[in-house]
């Protein structure tokens, strides 16, 4: 075949690609793209990828991890106060740009990265910086959601007692409960605080993980398809609470699900091997993409 998609289909496969095959029926015509678009250069990202006044200031960052570059030369800004999605196939490396922003990759041993990463106006990679601190004010929701084998208060209470937030009971008591509340949780958990967490289903422990992370009062919250083992009823209920959190955190999500994040997000981030394409308003992105290949990825021709 010699049509533009046929040739991006290919070259998308990443090892766990779980890409449908392309089939000549299920090729949408491209009328516009041409070849050598679809040539990526390293740095040139569409659309609005700055803001005024932002939260992030991420500037020519790259990521290795031992010789394989995981991420190209992305530059990048987080607003104040905005849901931001990141989206693309599998291994393009939203985890891995997500990780950067509170230094979860500095775990693993074979990862470099680069580049200027400012959280406001301040360089996360400084070697003075307190990563605890930097974690309490960038908290984090995984794929899975990861309780600690403890009670369902001692969850929720951990940051807060390792952060010295809370002097009196009564006052840890109070971050507890408010932050239960946050996550839509307090009324399912209220009466049985002290059972343990791993009993709860998916969905109640990952809001009890969203409460935890809160607990801290954190300005961001990173998550990494944090809706992924969940279904459709828990879903929903976590993208309300996006939501909601939206009026006092600043939140990065990567969700495989473009529906979730026309939902949930003011912009979006299109990421494609290493590389960020485009960044628009997440109307813009599911309507009109700038870049062509957006528009295949947002059309189903792969990832
Ligand atoms: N710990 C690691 N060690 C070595 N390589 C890694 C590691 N984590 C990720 N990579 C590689 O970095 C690239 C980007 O991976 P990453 O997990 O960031 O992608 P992703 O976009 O989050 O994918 P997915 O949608 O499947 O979660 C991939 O090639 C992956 O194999
Ligand atoms: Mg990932």
């Amino acid at each position: 075949m010699s049509t533009v998609s046929s040739t991006i289909t290919n070259k998308m496969q990443a090892p766990d690609d779980k890409a449908m095959p392309v089939t000549e029926d299920k090729v949408m015509p491209v009328t516009e793209a041409k070849p050598e678009q679809t040539v990526l250069e390293e740095g040139v990202t569409v659309g609005t990828p700055f803001a005024d006044d932002p939260k992030f200031k991420l500037r020519d960052v790259e990521v290795f991890y031992g010789e394989t570059q995981a991420i190209k030369n992305i530059s990048l800004d987080v607003a104040r106060n905005e849901v931001i999605a990141f989206i693309g196939p599998s291994g393009c490396g939203k985890s891995t740009f997500l990780r950067c922003l509170n230094r979860m990759n500095d775990s693993i041993d074979s990862c470099r990265i680069k580049g200027s990463l400012l959280l406001d106006g301040q360089n996360i990679y400084d070697s003075k910086r307190d990563v605890v601190e930097l974690r309490a004010r960038v908290g984090m929701v995984f794929q899975k959601p990861n309780p600690f084998p403890k009670s369902i208060y001692d969850n929720v209470a951990y940051g807060p007692r390792i952060h010295g937030l809370a002097n009196r009971k009564s006052d840890l008591d109070d971050i507890v409960e408010n932050s239960l509340r946050k996550a839509g949780l307090w009324n399912e958990v209220k009466d049985r605080l002290d059972a343990m967490a791993t009993g709860m289903s998916g969905g109640q422990q990952q809001r009890l993980c969203i409460a935890r992370a809160i607990a801290v009062s954190p300005e961001v919250v990173l998550m990494d398809e944090p809706c992924s083992a969940l279904d459709p009823i828990a879903t929903a209920r976590i993208e309300e609470l996006i939501t909601e959190m939206s009026e006092s955190y600043t939140i990065v999500i990567v969700t495989h699900s473009m529906q979730q994040a026309a939902r949930v997000s003011n912009r979006t981030a299109y990421f494609h091997m290493g590389h960020l394409v485009e960044v628009n308003d997440t109307s813009k992105v599911f309507t009109t993409p700038e870049h062509e290949l957006t528009e295949s990825y947002i059309t189903g021709r792969f990832g």
